[in-house]
């Protein structure tokens, strides 16, 4: 007599499995969400052995074909060029513009053969309308409304691309997993399938995936461990500016990234990506500090500003945009124990220029002198960059990158260097002053 098959229940959401029926599922915390299914068979078939192949082995071609899309900083930061074969994830918050970047590219690389866009987002006319809008007409690019994914890999197999776009794999569906489509099990069998597809017929996939601001559960992080490579489209959607940086990359560096403007035409690549960030050429006006962070192997040159104004509340406001609030504060904390300002009489607020997002502790001191300037009512000295990360006492800590900054803004044509004392006797330059300060004091009496 066969063993009688206990039950399993699935969450409708997640795919969470349970041989009991649960009111809240402990993955996504769905409520409500399980049903019935019948439980997975084991396989019980022996299994042959596997052959390994030795590393030396002649049988097989060694190719890394890239193919490039001629967006100079696209291909950089994918370490030269999309490779043959590969599967790669392009995320970004909504509305950042990942459907414009791989229409771009899909319309560039049509010209050399077929592209096969896929969308589960947009019907063909809003496609049609966006290419129109960016100038991209080809016979060879086209386009495919379609959620199942089962249907995908059959049109990629029968009409074999050379370049497979995914928009966006959130909107995928396949019959091989349960859930909603957007959830976990849904979007990584998704992804999958998409990764079989690309390694073995050799045709790159391009999925697009979408990053909620709170990193939903079934956002691409999920699948970032399957794909060759993760990139980030970042920026602020006001703004022009937009970063498209890699977060992994098994065929290159994950130190790369690329700046684009966000054109009516599309998105353009900055070829003088540094000075992306710094207001109009000139002098500074009170209350700005440029500062340098490194983004990958890339000295950014970013303006950060302040306004101290007197208060008319109990409790002075804060308001920091472009940079962590809590950092912002802890600097103005710091400021008013260490250098006596008297920050608590003023409602303050920062900036960081172009929606940049200041992550880098590196830009502590610029924050700090921006402050120190607006409260003093006096600009900071020109053609300065100041960089460096601010310890609790007013201490000014090293950061990585110095000696790529100055290099590189001095080739930019600042002249003035305001940096940790740890790098005196380490870090030269002719023709630029270098001002190694240990603390807030010396630092002010070098910017003021
Ligand atoms: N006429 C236009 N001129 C300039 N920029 C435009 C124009 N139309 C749209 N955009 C830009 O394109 C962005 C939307 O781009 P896109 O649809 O490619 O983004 P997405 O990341 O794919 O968004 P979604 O999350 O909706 O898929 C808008 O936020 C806007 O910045
Ligand atoms: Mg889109």
């Amino acid at each position: 007599m066969g063993k009688k098959k206990s039950k399993e229940y699935v969450c409708t959401v997640c795919g969470y499995r349970s041989p009991i029926k649960l009111g809240k599922c402990p993955e996504c915390g769905s409520w409500n969400s399980f049903a019935e299914v019948e439980p997975e068979e084991k396989s019980r078939t022996k299994i042959a052995p596997a052959k390994p192949i030795s590393i030396n082995s002649n049988s097989i071609k060694i190719s890394e074909e890239r193919i490039k899309t001629g967006m100079e900083e696209f291909d950089r930061v994918l370490g030269g060029g999309i490779v043959k074969g590969s599967i790669i994830l392009i995320g970004g918050e909504p509305g950042i513009g990942k459907s414009t970047l791989l229409l771009q590219i899909a319309g560039i690389l049509s010209k050399n053969g077929k592209v096969l866009y896929i969308s589960g987002e947009e019907s063909y006319l809003q496609i049609r309308m966006r290419a129109n809008r960016l100038g991209i007409s080809s016979e060879s690019l086209f386009i495919l409304i379609e959620q199942n994914m089962e249907k995908i890999k059959e049109t990629i197999l029968a009409e074999n691309p050379n370049l497979v776009i995914i928009d966006s794999v959130q909107t995928m569906q396949t019959a091989e997993a349960e859930g909603a489509p957007g959830s976990v099990s849904q979007v990584r069998e998704c992804t999958r399938i998409a990764t079989e597809i690309s390694k073995t017929k050799g045709i790159p996939v391009i999925l697009v995936g979408h990053v909620t601001k709170k990193g939903g559960i079934a956002g691409p992080k999920t699948v970032e461990h399957m794909v060759d490579g993760v990139f980030y489209l970042e920026g602020e959607r006001m703004d022009v500016m937009r970063l498209f940086r890699s977060v992994k990359n098994r065929f290159g560096t994950t130190n790369e990234a690329g700046i684009f403007e966000m054109r009516e035409k599309g998105l353009v690549e900055v070829k003088n990506p540094s000075l992306a960030f710094i207001s109009d050429e000139g002098t500074l006006p009170i209350g700005s500090a440029i500062t340098a962070v490194m983004e990958g192997t890339l000295p950014l040159f970013v303006e950060v500003q302040a306004l101290a104004t007197p208060t008319y509340f109990p409790i002075p406001r804060r308001v920091a945009n472009g940079m962590d609030y809590n950092r912002m504060l802890l600097i103005s904390a710091i400021l008013e124990k260490r250098m006596h300002l008297k920050i608590g009489g003023f409602d303050l607020y920062t900036n960081s220029v172009g929606g940049f997002k200041l992550t880098s502790r590196s830009s502590d001191l610029a924050v700090a002198v921006s402050i120190m300037s607006s409260v003093f009512e006096k600009p900071v000295l020109e053609k300065s960059v100041i960089f460096g990360e601010l310890g609790l006492g007013g201490e000014v800590r090293p950061t990585i990158g110095a000696e790529r900054k100055v290099k590189q803004g001095k080739r930019l044509g600042f002249k003035n260097f305001v940096l940790p004392a740890f790098f005196k006797g380490k870090i030269e330059e002719k023709d630029a002053n270098l001002f190694f300060v240990k603390d807030l004091n010396e630092t002010k009496e070098v910017v003021f």
